[in-house]
Order: C-alpha cells, then sequence, then structure tokens
C-alpha cells in the first residue's frame, strides 16, 4: 500500500516536474512567435522600402531617357543651326551689296528679307549657344545688387508694354553667394520678358528675394519673379521647360528662355520652379544654394 502511495507522490511530482517545463516551453515558444512576429514587420517594412526604391529608380530611368533624346534632338538642332549660320552670312553679306543696285520701292522689299535673315540668325546663335557648354565663371556677389541693375536694364525693353510696371521687394539679410554674374543676369531676363509677354493688358511683375533652410540645413538664395498674367494651363506645366515649347508666335518666341534658365540653375546645383493660376498669374522660384 505504502509504495503505491508512494508511487502516486513520485508520478504527482513528476506530472508537476513535466508541467513547469511545458511552461517553460511555452514561454520560450511564444517569444519565438512574437520574434518571429517582429523579423516579419521589419521584411514587410523592407519590402516596402524595396518597392518604392524600385518606383524611385523606374521613373529616374524614365527622366533619363527622356533627357537623352532632347539632349540628342538638341545637339542636332546645335550642329544644323551651325552648318545654316555660314549661308546666313552669305546672304546678309548679298543682301547690303544689292541695297546699292535698288530703288526706294525695292529697297522697302529688301528691308523686310534683311529683318526675316536676321531673325533667322538671332535663332542660330541662340541654339548654338544653347548647346555649347557653357563654364560657369562664379563670383561672390549680392544678389540684390544683381536684381537692381536688371531691372534697370529691361526698363526700355518693358516701355513696349503698356501698363507693365515692376516692383522689387528685396531682402536686407541677403547673404553674398557665389554666382555666374552673366548667366543669372540671362535667367532674370527671361523670366522677366516671359512675365511682360504674359500680361498684354499690363499687370506687374514683383520681384522678391528671401533666404530658406531645407530639412538637411542647406540654406538657399529665393529668388520670385511674380506677374499678374495670363497664367499657364495645368496640360503645359510640365512642357515650359523643354527646349522649343512655346506658345508665342514665331517672332515673339523660339521656346528656348526657360530651358536655358534651367540649365543654368541647375549648373549652380540650384532648382527653379512655378506656380500658376490660369487667369490670375505666375511665379517662378530659383533656389540658389550657398554654404555659409
Ligand atoms: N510668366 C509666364 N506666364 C505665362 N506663360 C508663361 C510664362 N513664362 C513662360 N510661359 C509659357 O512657357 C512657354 C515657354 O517659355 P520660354 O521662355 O521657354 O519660351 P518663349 O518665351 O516662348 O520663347 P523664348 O524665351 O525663346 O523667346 C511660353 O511660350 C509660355 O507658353
Ligand atoms: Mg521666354
Amino acid at each position: 500500500m505504502n509504495r503505491i502511495r508512494y508511487s502516486i507522490k513520485e508520478l504527482e511530482d513528476l506530472l508537476e516536474h513535466h508541467k513547469a517545463i511545458a511552461s517553460a516551453k511555452e514561454k520560450v515558444l511564444l517569444s519565438y512567435i512574437s520574434e518571429m512576429e517582429e523579423l516579419y514587420k521589419e521584411l514587410h517594412k523592407k519590402i516596402q522600402t524595396i518597392k518604392e526604391k524600385e518606383e524611385t529608380i523606374n521613373q529616374t530611368k524614365k527622366i533619363l531617357a527622356q533627357n537623352d533624346r532632347v539632349f540628342t534632338l538638341g545637339i542636332m538642332a546645335a550642329s544644323l543651326a551651325h552648318e545654316v549660320k555660314n549661308p546666313l552670312i552669305v546672304i546678309a553679306g548679298m543682301l547690303d551689296r544689292l541695297e546699292k543696285h535698288l530703288d526706294p520701292s525695292q529697297k522697302e522689299l529688301l528691308n523686310i528679307i534683311k529683318k526675316e535673315v536676321e531673325r533667322i540668325q538671332g535663332i542660330m546663335n541662340r541654339l548654338t549657344e544653347f548647346y555649347k557648354p557653357q563654364p560657369i565663371k562664379k563670383e561672390k556677389k549680392n544678389i540684390n545688387q544683381l536684381i537692381l541693375e536688371t531691372v534697370k536694364l529691361t526698363k526700355h525693353y518693358l516701355e513696349r508694354f503698356r501698363n507693365v510696371n515692376i516692383i522689387t521687394n528685396l531682402s536686407d539679410n541677403i547673404p553674398d553667394i557665389s554666382y555666374d554674374k552673366g548667366q543669372i543676369q540671362q535667367v532674370l531676363v527671361n523670366l522677366i520678358i516671359n512675365a511682360a509677354q504674359s500680361m498684354p493688358k499690363g499687370g506687374s511683375i514683383t520681384i522678391s528675394t528671401s533666404i530658406t533652410t531645407s530639412e538637411n540645413g542647406k540654406k538657399s538664395v529665393i529668388i520670385e519673379v511674380e506677374d499678374t498674367g495670363i497664367g499657364i494651363p495645368e496640360e503645359n506645366m510640365d512642357k515650359i521647360f523643354q527646349p522649343f515649347f512655346s506658345t508665342k508666335p514665331p517672332e515673339e518666341g523660339t521656346g528656348l528662355g526657360l530651358s536655358i534658365s534651367k540649365d543654368i540653375i541647375e549648373k549652380h546645383s540650384g532648382k527653379i520652379t512655378v506656380r500658376s493660376q490660369v487667369a490670375k498669374g505666375t511665379c517662378f522660384t530659383i533656389y540658389l544654394p550657398y554654404d555659409e
């Protein structure tokens, strides 16, 4: 009898022992499961990041392919322009010689031809200049000063637009930054002319400066050129920076102003953005990064 009682005790002990082992194993198993869950979550996140990166790579590839095509087209146009320039010089020279042999009424016709030849020469020059790599010659200067000089320079040109006035709103705490004066001035002139051309019934162009710090701590000078003109329709917003895109009659635009400007700003490691509302106006924003 005694033996059986012991044996039951032994069995109870054994059971307790096994229960303790089972509970310990359960705990280990549960911790494995929660660890697996954590790992699964991390894996899921990593897959998500890889998918996003893949998407960015695909988009970049598309942009690169497009840029490549635009660039090849541009090079072709520039070499064509180069070929056309020489015969044009000969034509212009011949027209000058011809002028001496004509009577006044014929000279009037000749002047029209001469003007058109000059216009073609102007377009060809801009084309060849655009695709010729222009080194940037940076100098540390104040951008407000350049804006004031450029406004003065364009005042005479703007007189041909009725009721177009130009206002400057320049911040006092703009540091001197390194930039190519001639090239940034070219950008400003392009933007001012575009703004004036967008206001056939008159309006105002406001040029402002300020500074900003991006999320990664990089500082930039901001130049905004804002007009109260016709605005840009949504469907044209991603075309305006492409070479040769123009909505203007041929005598007013070749569609190179903004693509040249974008190129210049990017050579300064900056960027140019645009926001616009049809019938309200357009604002171009230039960011020029600088080190302190
Ligand atoms: N301020 C603006 N307001 C409205 N539309 C604009 C403005 N600036 C540019 N655009 C649009 O963007 C197009 C491209 O401008 P871009 O300066 O490159 O060429 P363009 O002015 O047509 O010719 P170019 O500058 O070579 O004489 C313009 O034809 C016009 O449709
Ligand atoms: Mg233009």
